[in-house]
């Protein structure tokens, strides 16, 4: 979908808008509020969070109006402000935090209609309505960073989102894809809505490689851990012989035939070389995307390290990936079932440290052929 006119834009802001707050819907204050990760923001940070991003750019950043609460904005700075900091700031709580949500978005949508979001804009920002997709991609992107902290509520229903797809199983086919050795087109184009570090397009050289069909399932997963002892993913615990999912508060059975998540990189990697295979690069990846299966149910790592491509330019900030390259990060590609389709874009690059385990992740192996 892209939102190309200003009905559009209004209409898409309100849907994202709806699909947060029912994510929400089912929790106290006391749940919004309440800390239970060090990695992962309580809940009502996120939300004022996503408010005020929205103030920032759509209100005063394109708008040009002053802040609604002075400088409020500090506190929700993702980079100023470390996720197990947040819950100890003075943010906005309650009927307050409501009312600035609501409040912000009348503020948006005022400014919407007083700026030129042609092809023709001057301002890069609004150009084709650059700034309202990636505030609905950020929106989108916080939803599932959201759904990783309600892994951890006790008993929370998933309200029925109906983008959050089930899993349907891939069919009958080779255990493997062979790809050959060429030239590889990567990044987003030129047009559209990308990050900044989607770009630019570029070609890179691969030599033939193969890669499995279908990511490493659960089932893959427990022979793993018997043969080589490995920890078991995130919200895993025993029950009996088996494994069974722990995540909110339940003891649910794991499907054997559904990719596994909540691997850390670590995990991956190791289960790749067990397997006597390794993890793909993220362009290896990008090349094989149109022939692959089960894509979009568990983020997948690769083996890339998180970096610039050729001629990049950070737009419309540095923070939101330069400040991540490096050979700290690595890179997934893909989408969870968490991910919201508008996110899931081919060319689309994840990244996380490789211990981590609260993202949605998995894998596919890949070979050298
Ligand atoms: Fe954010």
């Amino acid at each position: 979908m892209t939102a190309n006119s200003k009905a559009a834009i209004a209409e898409a802001l309100s849907e994202v808008r709806a699909r947060t707050l029912a994510l929400v819907e089912p929790l106290d204050e006391e749940q919004l509020n309440r800390v239970y990760s060090p990695i992962l923001s309580p809940l009502a940070w996120d939300l004022g969070h996503i408010a005020n991003f929205e103030e920032l750019w759509l209100v005063q950043t394109v708008g040009a109006r002053a802040p609604l609460h002075g400088d409020l904005g500090r506190f929700y700075d993702a980079i100023e402000n470390p996720r197990k900091s947040r819950g100890e700031l003075p943010i906005l709580r309650d009927a307050e935090l409501r009312s600035y949500m609501a409040d912000v978005r009348e503020r948006a949508l005022e400014v919407l209609d007083s700026v030129d979001i042609s092809s023709a804009a001057e301002d890069p920002l609004l150009r084709e309505g650059f700034v309202y997709e990636m505030l609905l991609a950020h929106e989108l992107q916080h939803n599932e960073t959201m759904l990783q902290l309600l892994q951890l509520v006790a008993g929370y229903e998933s309200p029925a989102v109906d983008d959050l797809l089930a899993f349907e199983p891939p069919g009958a086919g080779p255990e493997t894809i062979a790809i050959a050795a060429g030239e590889y087109e990567v990044g987003a184009p030129g047009h559209g809505f990308a990050y900044d570090n989607e770009r630019r397009r570029h070609t890179v050289a691969l030599d033939a490689f193969e890669i499995d069909r279908t990511p490493i399932s659960n089932g893959a997963y427990v022979e793993f851990m018997e043969s080589t002892g490995a920890k078991p993913p995130l919200y895993w615990g025993r029950d009996g012989d088996g494994w069974v999912s722990t995540a909110m508060g339940r003891r649910a059975p794991l499907a054997p035939g559904h990719p596994v998540v909540h691997v850390s990189w670590e995990q991956a990697h190791a289960l790749a070389s067990w397997a006597g295979k390794r993890l793909p690069t993220e362009f290896e990846w990008e090349a094989a995307r149109p022939r692959l299966e089960a894509v979009g149910h568990a983020w997948e790592w690769t083996a890339s390290d998180f970096s610039a491509y050729p001629g990049f330019e950070a737009f419309p900030y540095p923070q939101y990936s330069q400040v991540f390259f490096g050979d700290e990060h690595k890179v997934l590609r893909g989408g969870s079932w968490a991910t919201h389709p508008r996110v899931a874009r081919p060319s689309f690059r994840n990244w996380d440290l490789p211990q981590r385990r609260q993202i949605f992740s998995g894998l596919r192996c890949a070979r050298d052929a």
